[in-house]
């Protein structure tokens, strides 16, 4: 059997992802924001398929993920959740959809689950939206946290660098998350921290807690297209490339304008017609 070929097929829930931290299983997390790479992704054992507003970089070339709207991650999220049989569905809730009120919040979730078939929401922040995320949790919608570089607030920001460095940033962050635990989210994303605060964090709560170039924690998550190396010009330190796509569609795709080009696409031989 393939190393990634899961043993238990059965769909992923919070409750098993819960179990997994408890045994020490660690947990495989990647985006998709479309159907047929979600069927992919899901067939290939990836535990937590994450709807990620990166879609707003990925898919609509925006610098930014500011941009992004509720309606377009619903129609990304719908799309994905169609593919998808075991994981679970994780859908971002866009910049702008929660931090007003704690009220609109809640009708943005329930938006995001009754029209997209998601499983649950990531939200981004602490403390400063933690009345938020206990409503959507009082409405019986999981959540998922987000720490460290939270990238809706880049503009805030002003960097794309490695977060909590200093001392008192840290500490914020490890309050943060026991906040969140304590309000019921089922696990935590921590993004571009160092490594020592990532198990600091491990070891606080009792959630799961998953990484993107933060160091070892108990699951880690990547930007699907950036592991299959469909960006060229995207390379982080932290991204391990597992595929070069880049090469491999643009290779493909010179053959075919190049048989189109010389009449040998179509050719009654191989194809028929
Ligand atoms: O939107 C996204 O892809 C994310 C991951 C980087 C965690 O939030």
């Amino acid at each position: 059997m393939p190393a990634y070929l899961v043993e238990d097929a059965r769909k992923v829930t919070t409750k098993r992802l819960a179990e997994m931290k408890a045994q020490g299983k660690k947990i495989a997390m990647l985006t998709s924001y479309d159907y047929t790479t979600a069927t992919i992704v899901d067939a290939a054992g990836v535990d937590i398929i994450l709807v990620g507003d990166s879609a707003s970089n990925v898919m609509a070339g925006n610098m930014t993920t500011l941009p992004i709207t509720l309606d377009q991650m619903i129609y990304h999220a719908r799309s994905v959740a169609r593919g998808v049989k075991r994981a679970l569905v994780v859908c971002d809730m866009p910049f702008g959809t929660y931090q007003v009120d704690a009220t609109s919040a809640v009708r943005n979730a329930i938006r995001i689950m009754q029209e997209s078939g998601s499983d649950a929401v990531k939200l981004e922040g602490g403390s400063e939206i933690i009345d938020a995320v206990r409503r959507i949790l009082e409405a019986g919608i999981p959540v998922c946290g987000h720490l460290g570089l939270t990238p809706q607030s880049i503009c805030k920001f002003g960097t794309y660098a490695v977060r909590a460095k200093e001392e008192a940033e840290a500490e914020k962050l490890v309050s943060d998350a026991l906040l969140l635990e304590e309000a019921g989210c089922f696990a935590i994303v921590l993004e571009k921290i160092p490594a020592a605060l990532t198990q600091r964090v491990v070891e606080a709560v009792k959630i799961p807690v998953i990484g993107i170039g933060a160091g070892p924690s108990d699951g880690q998550v990547l930007v699907v297209d950036d592991m299959l190396g469909k960006n060229k010009g995207f390379s982080p330190k932290f991204l391990r490339r597992y595929a070069d796509l880049h090469t491999i569609m643009t290779d493909a795709i010179g053959q075919f304008v190049s048989d189109v080009k010389s009449g040998d696409f179509p050719n009654p031989d191989t194809e028929s017609y």
